[in-house]
């Protein structure tokens, strides 16, 4: 069966899952950490290569100071908590994001954090936080127009924050919703879109198993017709 060799996800519907259940939405931002940490290991047991999670956008940035104060903490505990087991299993975290706008400490732990799993070469986790397509896409922009010389392709994607790393191949947006919110605009230009209703604490592996086959049976033209 053809895995996705880059899988890309929008964890949405957090707050809705425990809005459902009469909790605090940082009930489920923190369910939904424990899916995150379970999606992705069944992932890259599944053979995918590059796991991409957008945990928090520029726009999240304006929520609430008492839901991101939550959030923050809950990033706070999985660099405490994970990053040995990442090591272990031989994955290399990388963050993308503007790091400026996150508190000092978490990009702090962030560093440490890609340092220390950079020997891995089993997989990557690309953990998108303070992460904005457009204002990534523009800083390329403003970096080539320094630069002064016209570029390809392969030179503009060199300048982005996913450099080095294959354009997605699958992404998954959890929540209902049908949109891309400002995630990967460049990268995802050929990229399978598939959208589950469920809730993000309520995808289960078995779902993600689901969403695999169907991209197994999908069609990739980019573009051109069948010889
Ligand atoms: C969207 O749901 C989810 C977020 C803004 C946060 C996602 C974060 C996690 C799953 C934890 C990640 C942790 C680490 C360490 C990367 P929402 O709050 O917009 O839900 P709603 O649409 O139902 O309100």
């Amino acid at each position: 069966m053809d895995i996705p060799r880059h899988l890309a996800i929008i964890m949405d519907g957090n707050g809705r899952w425990a809005k459902k259940r009469l909790l605090p939405r940082s009930a489920g931002h923190r369910e939904g950490l424990r899916r995150m940490i379970s999606l992705s290991e069944h992932a890259f047991d599944r053979g995918v290569e590059y796991v991409t999670l957008y945990a928090l956008s520029t726009e999240n940035l304006s929520r609430p100071k008492e839901e991101l104060d939550g959030l923050f903490s809950l990033f706070r505990k999985y660099f405490a908590e994970n990053i040995e087991r990442l090591k272990k299993k031989g994955i290399k975290l990388k963050v993308i994001g503007d790091t400026a706008l996150l508190p000092p400490d978490i990009a702090a732990l962030s560093r440490e954090g890609e340092n220390g799993t950079a020997g891995g070469e089993k997989g990557t986790l690309v953990l998108a936080i303070g992460y904005g397509a457009r204002q990534e896409i523009l800083a390329a922009v403003n970096a080539a127009v320094r630069a002064g010389k016209e570029l390809s392709q392969e030179d503009f994607s060199a300048l982005l924050s996913t450099a080095g790393i294959p354009d997605p191949d699958f992404l998954i947006r959890t929540g209902k919703e049908k949109r891309l919110s400002n995630f990967l605009l460049w990268q995802a230009a050929y990229t399978e879109l598939y959208f589950s209703d469920k809730l993000f604490p309520s995808f289960t592996n078995a779902d993600l198993d689901r969403a695999f086959e169907n991209y197994a049976a999908r069609d990739r033209r980019y573009g051109k017709v069948e010889p």
